[in-house]
């Protein structure tokens, strides 16, 4: 590495010197030799007659200024400086670029054979030079010329106001964005695609043109996707009041992408995965997720584009919130106690470890050395809880009363988190001035709750103290406002009223204090406090309640959440202690009221079976690492697996009995149908373990009508080990090897294979005809899996998984970086594993460290953790 990458902080931020009104693009594409000619209306606003425009990996080849040959200017370090300028001026770049050899998919690509763009977060700056910082506004208008057998359809933002041929086969169509914006906002597509065509007539009767482009022979796999659009817009309009702004909306699926979809103006590019399904393609999951991410997107129209950030230190500005507003399109839609459910297992699990690692930092981030590193779980999940719990404190009415407000003050302009939640307090009168901790303070506070019933007195007592242990990036920690929600039951299962200096309360108490009491009164018996409902702040809780009240509340809790948080509470009990029975060398076991307490839930009228799957499921081998200091990956592994067996052996009778009786004949994509889906599978997952599994799980592979039951199959085979496997994983194959997404669930279940020769038959499946680690979903299907969810294997003793983490990742680091960044993660909870184990991730640490042409995105990372 020549030079050690500088970070930038926030803290520096200044306001630009120029501004640029409006900007004129014509690209003339071709594979290796694209010449990009930029033409922008600059006008000085700072005493300043030089101008800095970033630019990587370009080739200039003019630059004038109004008309005139410049020679005014340096070529630096990630950019030009041009000097000697009048106070407005039109400026004309031309810079040529090579999008065939652009494997980072950063900028502008080809993804198979079309031209794709993304510019999110610093990717225009590979296109053109220019200032490349969110709080730059333009008008874009852009022409796309290229060849038009091959490229019949040429995108970018905004209205189509031009179109024609030119010489030797070519074409071009020019577009017109009215919508000021900033660079990362630019997109442009050419290609040829089938088109799915649609329209919606906005609420104040505005006629949107809906179109989706999808490669040749896909268009069977779209209607889910333009479905979702369609749902996504009028939702937008009933819950939020907000309407889109556009005559069209275009979204174009592509293989080779490395996130999951980007919100440019207009012109949506989404990775293909959450747009193509069918049936006999796409699980459940699979469904839900393009529901989610075409809802996100979206959404960012209003909460990203229209509204957009200062500053990348402002991610959550837009992520955050656009997070919590695709979390409650679902919720709205689907059911809320699953989704709820989902969103929390994802804070628990890898939002809390990540606050935990070397990488912890707030949910608006102090200092960044390579932005991409920070389109993190703490950004978009911890950054939607964060909306949430104003949310709460706010409820619903107060809550859009802001959004109003926030869009009056800021509507085309880049504001700051600041503005946000400044627009909150004024709107609802609401003092957040202590919550503001919430952006710049990292890590997860641990709540400890204790309680005092005192029977003369009637009263009960719940002492509430909270705890930030230091992080990596920040030694002190203070006490923040946390929505802490609960309620109190008496033994019949009824709400106790919650009374407090004679006067009742809220059942949201705020907690501010490092150590606060709240007594109590007019409490006639002891009673069962639900704690943290609806997980009200992202924090850790520790109360000691015993089995029978978590068996209690699993019954008893008004609401579906808390019934599954005592579930979940009472596992994890039995996890944590049978963790420590097993490095004692005892056996694994569970006690009868716990069996009797899941078989309560299995055979619940009551309860929707899209529920009782959730509360079936036991927590994640990464979750209960995260509980740990030092993490036992064999123990951990051993018991889990154990507590599977023993629900399943001990309930095999009734998991049959539900099994059979939730078999569908016709196959239907509601949510009733996907809820007794995931019964009856989470029922499989089970049943696998027992003697009938292999049976079991053969005959449902081969009856299968729908991808959801085929992959259930195959992934109880895989999960239990069973006989059936292999045969299974052969016929799939065969039947989808030319299909790359349809592949990515083999080689996931490839990458999380529990037997003992995984990796290599990993290093096997990396020669199969449908991988390639250029893709970046084939990338993370098989490597992803094994280095993230396949902890037994990852981390043998050998050290063979770390050596080939190091070698994917050397390779990955030229290549591509940002998506190599991402794979490193689980290397960098180093110091959670034993010395031996520790020693040798470190040594594949050094070895990245030591490399000469080391990226930005893995340099911060690397350096960060092993100077921890
Ligand atoms: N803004 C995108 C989203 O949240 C994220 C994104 C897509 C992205 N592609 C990216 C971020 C590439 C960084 C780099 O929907
Ligand atoms: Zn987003």
């Amino acid at each position: 590495m020549a030079q050690s990458p500088q970070a930038k902080y926030r803290k520096d931020y200044q306001s630009p010197s120029h501004s640029i009104t409006d900007i004129d693009l014509t690209f003339d594409l071709f594979d290796t030799e694209t010449v990009v000619a930029a033409v922008s209306q600059v006008k000085q606003l700072k005493d300043s007659t030089s101008l800095y425009l970033d630019g990587e990996e370009l080739e200039l080849k003019a630059l004038s200024i109004n008309g005139e040959a410049w020679s005014d200017y340096q070529l630096v370090e990630g950019g030009i400086e041009i000097h000697g300028l009048p106070q407005q001026f039109e400026l004309t770049v031309v810079t040529q670029i090579n999008p065939e050899a652009n494997t980072a998919l950063e900028g502008l690509y080809k993804s198979g054979g079309a031209f794709c763009t993304q510019c999110e977060a610093e990717g225009f700056r590979r296109i053109t030079y220019y200032p490349d910082r969110p709080d730059v506004l333009a008008k874009y208008t852009t022409t796309v010329i290229a060849d038009k057998a091959s490229y019949p359809y040429l995108l970018s933002n905004g209205n189509r106001i031009d179109q024609g041929e030119v010489e030797s086969g070519r074409h071009f169509v020019k577009w017109q964005d009215p919508h000021p914006k900033p660079a990362y906002l630019f997109a442009l597509v050419a290609g040829d695609f089938d088109v799915l065509r649609d329209h919606y007539v906005t609420k104040s009767g505005r006629d949107v043109a809906l179109e989706i482009f999808v490669d040749k022979g896909n268009l069977d796999r779209a209607t889910h996707a333009m479905t979702s659009l369609v749902n996504s817009m009028k939702w937008d309009e009933t819950r939020f009041g907000l309407e889109y702004d556009l005559d069209i909306y275009m979204i174009v699926a592509v293989d080779f992408f490395n996130m999951g979809a980007m919100e440019n103006k207009g012109l949506n590019v989404f990775n293909s995965k959450y747009v193509l399904a069918n049936e006999n393609t796409a699980t459940d999951t699979d469904y839900l997720g393009i529901e989610a991410v075409i809802g996100h997107e979206y959404f960012h129209n209003w909460t990203g584009n229209r509204v957009t950030c200062r500053d990348w230190f402002q991610l959550s500005l837009k992520e955050g919130l656009t997070v919590f507003r695709d979390q409650e399109f679902s919720s709205d839609l689907g059911s809320r106690a699953v989704n709820r459910i989902n969103n929390v297992r994802i804070i628990r699990g890898p939002q809390f470890a990540e606050d935990a690692s070397p990488m912890s930092h707030p949910i608006r981030p102090d200092k960044v050395i390579e932005m991409n590193n920070f389109y993190t779980l703490t950004v978009y999940e911890k950054g939607s809880e964060v909306i949430r719990m104003m949310h709460t404190l706010l409820g619903e009415d107060g809550f859009q009363k802001g959004m109003k407000l926030y869009f009056e003050r800021h509507d085309g302009t880049a504001a700051t988190c600041e503005d946000f939640v400044s627009a909150m307090e004024d709107a609802s009168g609401v003092d957040l001035t202590q919550f503001r901790l919430w952006y710049s303070q990292s890590g997860t506070p641990k709540v400890t709750v204790s309680s005092e019933y005192d029977a003369d007195a009637k009263t009960y007592a719940l002492t509430i103290e909270q705890v930030t242990e230091p992080t990596n990036n920040q030694s002190e920690k203070q006490p923040l406002h946390i929505p802490f929600d609960i309620e109190l039951y008496d033994s019949k299962g009824e709400v106790i009223e919650l009374i407090i200096d004679g006067k009742p309360v809220h059942h949201v108490l705020d907690v501010k204090e490092a150590k606060q009491t709240f007594v109590f009164e007019n409490v006639s018996e002891q009673p069962v406090p639900s704690l943290l409902r609806e997980f009200s702040a992202p924090v850790i809780l520790e109360y000691d309640y015993q089995d029978q009240e978590l068996i209690f509340l699993m019954v008893h809790a008004r609401n579906e959440f808390a019934r599954w948080d005592a579930g979940q509470m009472l596992l994890a009990k039995y996890i944590r202690s049978n963790i420590s029975a097993v490095q004692n060398g005892d056996a694994v076991t569970l006690s009868e009221s716990v069996i009797d307490a899941f078989r309560g839930v299995l055979l619940s009228a009551e309860l929707e079976p899209a529920f009782i799957a959730e509360m079936l499921s036991l927590p994640s081998h990464n979750e209960v690492s995260g509980w740990y200091q030092c993490v036992d990956v064999d123990a951990i592994a051993l018991v889990l697996k154990s507590i599977k067996e023993t629900l399943a052996t001990s309930l095999e009778d009734e998991l049959l009995a539900v099994y059979r009786s939730l078999e569908q004949q016709q196959y239907s994509i509601d949510h009733d149908a996907i809820g007794k889906r995931s019964l009856r599978n989470t029922c499989l997952s089970y049943l696998a373990h027992t003697a009938q599994g292999n049976h079991l799980v053969e005959a449902q592979y081969q009856s299968a009508n729908n991808m959801t039951d085929t992959m259930a199959a195959m992934s109880a085979a895989n999960q239990a080990q069973l006989p059936c496997r292999e045969a299974l994983m052969a016929d799939y194959s065969d039947k989808w090897k030319h299909d790359g997404l349809v592949m990515d669930k083999w080689f996931m279940l490839q990458g999380t294979n529990p037997a003992e020769n995984a990796l290599e038959v990993i290093q096997q499946t990396m020669k199969h005809e449908a991988f390639s680690l250029k893709n970046p979903n084939r990338t993370r299907s098989l490597i992803g899996a094994f280095l993230a969810n396949n902890p037994v294997r990852f981390h043998a003793k050998s050290g063979e998984g770390y050596r080939f983490a190091g070698e994917i990742l050397r390779e990955m680091n030229s290549s591509n970086p940002q998506v190599a960044s991402r794979l490193i993660d689980p290397l960098l909870k180093f110091r959670k594993y034993d010395v031996e184990r520790q020693a040798l991730i470190k040594k594949e640490l050094e070895a990245l460290k030591s490399m000469d042409n080391l990226a930005k995105d893995l340099y911060e990372k690397v350096t960060t953790a092993l100077d921890a």
